[in-house]
């Protein structure tokens, strides 16, 4: 029988993957509802390819929810609006398809408390993720189970536009910021991957998701993004995850998981790329990495308060209203500020998300 999903964030660079993977499968899957936030008319052309119902608007994620039925909520709209839908179809039982990382960042502790409380799964899009996943998957079929025999997780980052740019980054422009080496998404994930903040995200993401200290989770820069991530185990193995750079792979695992649909996707072909880079990531050029342990060490609403401060000084400077490394500038001067206060209530990270953005619009 097809999956019934429901898709939060259809007009965007996830959803968009998403629906030309349901219209590659109409056997597979159907769509109950799709919402965006201000794209009506491209929202409504995609429900009606789909023959799903659609929400456009501020609630409209939570209305789509709320008023559908679904196996499967894929969250992939931008930032502290995935979190209320997320919380309430978990409270429907279903899985959640997560691409909107900045949930667990800032709530990672309510709900995979909620999602174990109703019995439902979290299943990684974010391809790094996805490529743990995957490799721990083929560990005794255990999948998202046992981690006993996991020493150490190794997110890949590509490095992003300024990777090998001059240190001083203080002219970087709106234009050079968007424009990233490998992989088309949305601004806000972009501007993550240019400063490495989004890497930083995935580390925490990955702390929830698997249940693996932050402290075993390693990242490392591979300017190809052929292998997505790493597992290594106790044993001293390590499996990676490869393929070419197409978020395709990540979302349709997602949605099937253990089970691979076939596509016609590129292959991989080694011997035409012929080498593979890695390298450590550089801790002057990227702060925002050094941010985020810090964010870890102060625990409590610390890492809420990291992800809206990010989430205030990317628009801001989308907008033109900051200059780029104000971006890493506004998340410190915030986390150093931040009260000391638990995040284990959708009241709590609502609070931690106010008093950001009252503390860098005041
Ligand atoms: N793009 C990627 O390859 C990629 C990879 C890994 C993870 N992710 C994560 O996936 C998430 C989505 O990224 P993206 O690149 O697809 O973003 P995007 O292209 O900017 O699209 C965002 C989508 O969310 C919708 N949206 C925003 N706020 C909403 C709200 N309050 N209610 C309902 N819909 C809302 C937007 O609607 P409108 O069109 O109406 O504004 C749009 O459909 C992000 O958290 C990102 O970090 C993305």
């Amino acid at each position: 029988m097809a999956k019934k999903l429901i898709i939060l964030g259809v007009t965007g660079s996830i959803g968009r993957n998403a629906v030309d993977i349901v219209l590659s499968h109409p056997d597979e899957f159907s769509v109950t509802a799709v919402a965006a936030l201000r794209s009506k008319d491209a929202c409504e052309d995609l429900a009606r390819r789909l023959g799903a119902k659609a929400y456009v608007g501020e609630d409209a994620a939570v209305r789509a929810v709320e008023e559908n039925d679904a196996d499967i909520c894929l969250v992939a709209t931008v930032g502290l609006s995935g979190l209320k839908p997320t919380l309430a179809a978990i409270a429907k039982g279903m899985d959640i398809a997560l691409a909107t990382k900045e949930v667990m960042v800032m709530a990672g502790e309510l709900v995979t408390r909620e999602a174990r409380r109703a019995g439902v799964r979290f299943l990684p899009v974010d391809s790094e993720h996805s490529a743990v996943d995957q490799c721990l998957a083929g560990e005794r079929g255990l999948g998202l189970g046992s981690r006993s025999s996991v020493d150490r997780l190794i997110l890949t980052a590509s490095g992003g536009p300024f990777l090998d740019a001059p240190a001083d980054l203080s002219t970087v422009t709106v234009a050079q910021a968007l424009n990233h080496p490998r992989w088309k998404m949305g601004p806000k994930v972009t501007v993550d991957s240019s400063t490495m903040m989004n890497k930083g995200f995935e580390i925490l993401e990955a702390r929830w998701l698997f249940d693996v200290p932050v402290d075993r989770i390693d990242v490392v820069v591979h300017p190809e993004s052929i292998v997505h991530s790493l597992v290594t185990f106790t044993d001293g193995s390590t499996l990676a995850q490869l393929s070419p750079p197409d978020m395709r792979v990540a979302i349709q695992y997602a949605l099937t998981g253990p089970d691979r649909l076939s596509s016609e996707r590129q292959r991989l072909d080694l011997s035409a790329i012929g080498a593979l880079h890695f390298r450590a990531p550089d801790p002057v050029r990227f702060p925002c990495l050094r941010l985020v342990k810090e964010a870890c060490q102060a625990g409590g609403c610390a890492t809420a308060v990291l992800a809206a401060a990010d989430e205030w000084a990317v628009s801001a400077f989308l907008a033109g209203r900051i200059g780029y490394v104000q971006i890493a500038e506004s998340v410190e001067k915030c986390l150093s500020a931040a009260p000391q206060m638990a995040c284990d209530s959708l009241e709590a990270v609502l609070e931690a998300n106010d008093w950001t953005w009252r503390k860098l619009e005041g």
